[in-house]
């Protein structure tokens, strides 16, 4: 049976900066953000976005009354949960008005739980081929202002369908994955900002890359000739590249231009947005899928999931002759052209501005054109809006 991802959505809220303004305003020479770390815009998560509401945001144009009917399983990818031992999941299904005899669970493992989401609606849909299963994976990436990590920032939310028959990628059974106990990236319980050894976690993400890309070839039997384009998590967009260089020696010239010219564009949403954390891999195949015309029904494609930490997996899909079908039509390039720059004075206030602790407040919500937001926190509750 075959089985996938047969809808897709995304979500990033409405503000961004320029990373020349940030660069400008660190003291940086633009250059190193713009080509050094490969990011040309960031999104700015206002006070009344969380992991929950984008991830609401992203699943709310795949909802049919059916579904909210018949889904029985929704899994919520993050490392920014809204609390310690409530799912974000359950917020997730009533605010989509999925019914109640459903499972919602919340998965952890830095930014590699999206992935372990995805292979798990794959199992379950495997035992009930009737069922579909909604995937969100959904974070906020913060590190701080004036750390060396700001330029990797940003955030958002991919919602996925997983089904028998799908419309745009089958899994397959070929994933090879690993786990290393190691600290390269980090998020102490009393800190809203991660920790990171940035160095040593851009060389722990390539080592992994490199073992499993190894071992899927030993394992598989199959070469580079096998792939038609290779997928990467994309902390930032000069991290997937370093990882792509590392094995494009294995492909003939016609295919190396093959393959970075669909690393170009599988890049294209991320350097405009930033880190993704659980979704940024995901993102990166929305972007492979819309902005390359030539992509053939049949095409194998590699994806590579790194969490800090740290875990990897690498496995490969099969791309579906209607996959433009099960993609929400121009969503990105709509959402990000609908976005409203800001300075980086006006950016830094946003960024002190995130919901935290117990005490009562209520938030602004009016300049937030999302369908969910967060209004406020009242006796400790997290108090969610639908406005249209
Ligand atoms: N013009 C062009 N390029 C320039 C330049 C200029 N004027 N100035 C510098 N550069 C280049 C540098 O040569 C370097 O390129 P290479 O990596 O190819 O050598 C690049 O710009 C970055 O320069 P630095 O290494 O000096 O940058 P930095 O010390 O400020 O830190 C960083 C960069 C480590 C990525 C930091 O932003 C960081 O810690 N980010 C967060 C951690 C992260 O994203 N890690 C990725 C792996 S972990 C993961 O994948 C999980 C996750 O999502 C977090």
């Amino acid at each position: 049976m075959k089985i996938g991802i047969d809808q897709m959505s995304f979500f990033s809220p409405h503000l961004y900066i320029e990373m020349s303004d940030l660069a400008q305003a660190r003291g940086e020479d633009p250059n190193k953000y713009l080509i050094g770390i490969g990011q040309t815009r960031q999104a700015v998560i206002p006070p009344t976005q969380d992991a929950v509401t984008m991830g609401a945001n992203a699943a709310a144009p795949l909802m049919t009354d059916e579904l909210r009917q018949t889904l029985d399983l929704v899994i919520f990818a993050t490392e920014s949960g809204i609390d310690q031992s409530k799912s974000g999941a359950a917020y997730l299904q009533r605010l989509l008005g999925i019914q109640k005899y459903a499972r919602t669970i919340e998965l952890k493992q830095a930014c590699y739980s999206g992935t372990y989401g995805l292979m798990q609606a794959r199992d379950y849909v495997a035992v009930h081929p009737d069922r579909k299963v909604l995937v969100v994976a959904s974070d906020v990436a913060r590190y701080g202002l004036k750390t060396s990590g700001e330029v990797t920032q940003g955030g958002g939310a991919v919602a996925m369908l997983v089904s028998a028959d799908p419309q745009i990628l089958t899994l397959e059974n070929d994933s090879q994955f690993m786990t290393d106990d190691v600290m390269d990236f980090w998020r102490p319980n009393y800190a809203t900002e991660a920790r990171v050894d940035g160095k040593y976690s851009s060389n722990v993400y390539q080592e992994f890359f490199k073992e499993l890309w190894d071992r899927y070839r030993k394992q598989t039997g199959r070469t580079i000739d096998d792939f038609d384009a290779l997928v990467f998590h994309l902390p930032y967009t000069k991290m997937g590249k370093k990882g792509l260089q590392m094995v494009l020696p294995e492909a003939d010239e016609l295919q190396q231009k093959e393959l970075l010219a669909q690393f170009e564009a599988s890049q294209k949403y991320s350097r405009q947005i930033g880190n993704l954390y659980t979704g940024s891999l995901y993102l990166s195949l929305l972007s492979l899928l819309n902005e390359t015309p030539g992509l053939k029904p049949g095409a194998r494609l590699g994806l590579f999931s790194y969490g800090s930490g740290a875990e990897g997996e690498f496995y490969s899909g099969i791309l579906q002759p209607k996959y433009h079908a099960g993609l929400v039509s121009n969503q990105v390039p709509d959402l990000l052209s609908r976005r409203q720059g800001l300075s980086i004075a006006q950016y830094e206030q946003i960024f002190e501005q995130t919901l935290q602790g117990s005490a009562d407040r209520e938030l602004e919500i009016k300049n937030d054109p999302a369908q969910f937001v967060l209004a406020g926190l009242k006796n400790e509750r997290r108090q969610y809006l639908k406005q249209h």
